[in-house]
């Protein structure tokens, strides 16, 4: 909080933050991920603590502390995920920053799988599709929160392709990180920020430097709204 009163730019404001990789079971020893860190969702959700903003972090397994001040809500699948950002709704703000798996192995067996023992062949898995959450909480028509950002990783045609994700999801900010040169991975991030009549091409900064920006734009909007 600003100045040691509880008061802050977005005192008064809800913000749901998702965060970090799903993991989605194969068996009870195997699951399909990705390397998402969480470290710029974790920043993201600092920032907003920090102005003031009662913050819902919906987090994938990574490991990391949680930002002091947060409400945490640790959760594996996407199904999951989604139905804990339903659960913590209403919001004011949904910030998607987690790295959501599109793809869940069709069943997940209760038993460990004998795969050496019973396959002479690779076997194969069949996957489902998982649950869209950006766009799920996007086109609510009740409890939308008013304002919705999604992230989007790029190498190439970055503007383009994260312009394209704003409609398809139905969101009202994209992140655009473009990935195309040595950020993968690392602590800094060089990032777009795309809303529907503009996009803003920010320096190469640190990932908590891109929170607290993202965090004072996120202000002003909200504050405009009302007052
Ligand atoms: N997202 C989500 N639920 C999913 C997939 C993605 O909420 N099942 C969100 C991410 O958190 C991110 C945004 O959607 O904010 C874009 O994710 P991204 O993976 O870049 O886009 P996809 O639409 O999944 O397309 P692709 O992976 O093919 O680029
Ligand atoms: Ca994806």
């Amino acid at each position: 909080q600003l100045n040691g009163q509880g008061q802050g730019a977005l005192s008064g404001v809800h913000a749901l933050i998702t965060a970090g990789p799903t993991r989605e079971p194969l068996d009870p020893v195997r699951y399909l991920s990705n390397h998402s860190s969480g470290r710029q969702g974790y920043a993201i959700a600092a920032a907003l603590a920090a102005q003031g903003a009662d913050v819902t972090l919906v987090s994938g397994p990574v490991a990391l502390a949680p930002p002091r001040g947060v409400t945490l809500v640790k959760i594996e699948t996407a199904r999951q995920m989604l139905k804990a950002c339903e659960d913590a709704l209403p919001a004011d703000v949904f910030i998607s920053v987690a790295a959501v798996a599109d793809w869940r192995p069709a069943r997940a067996a209760t038993k460990k799988l004998k795969i050496k023992a019973t396959d002479a062949e690779a076997p194969a898995m069949e996957l489902a599709e998982n649950p869209d959450i950006l766009k799920t909480l996007s086109n609510k028509r009740k409890n939308r929160p008013r304002l919705v950002i999604g992230f989007a990783a790029e190498t190439h045609d970055v503007e383009d392709y994260a312009r394209a994700k704003l409609a398809r999801k139905g969101c009202d900010w994209i992140v655009a990180n473009d990935v195309s040169g040595d950020v993968m991975g690392g602590a800094e991030n060089e990032v777009v920020l795309i809303t529907h009549d503009q996009s803003e091409r920010w320096p190469r900064m640190g990932k908590e430097e891109v929170a607290t920006r993202l965090a004072r734009k996120i202000a002003a909007e909200l504050g405009g709204d009302d007052g």
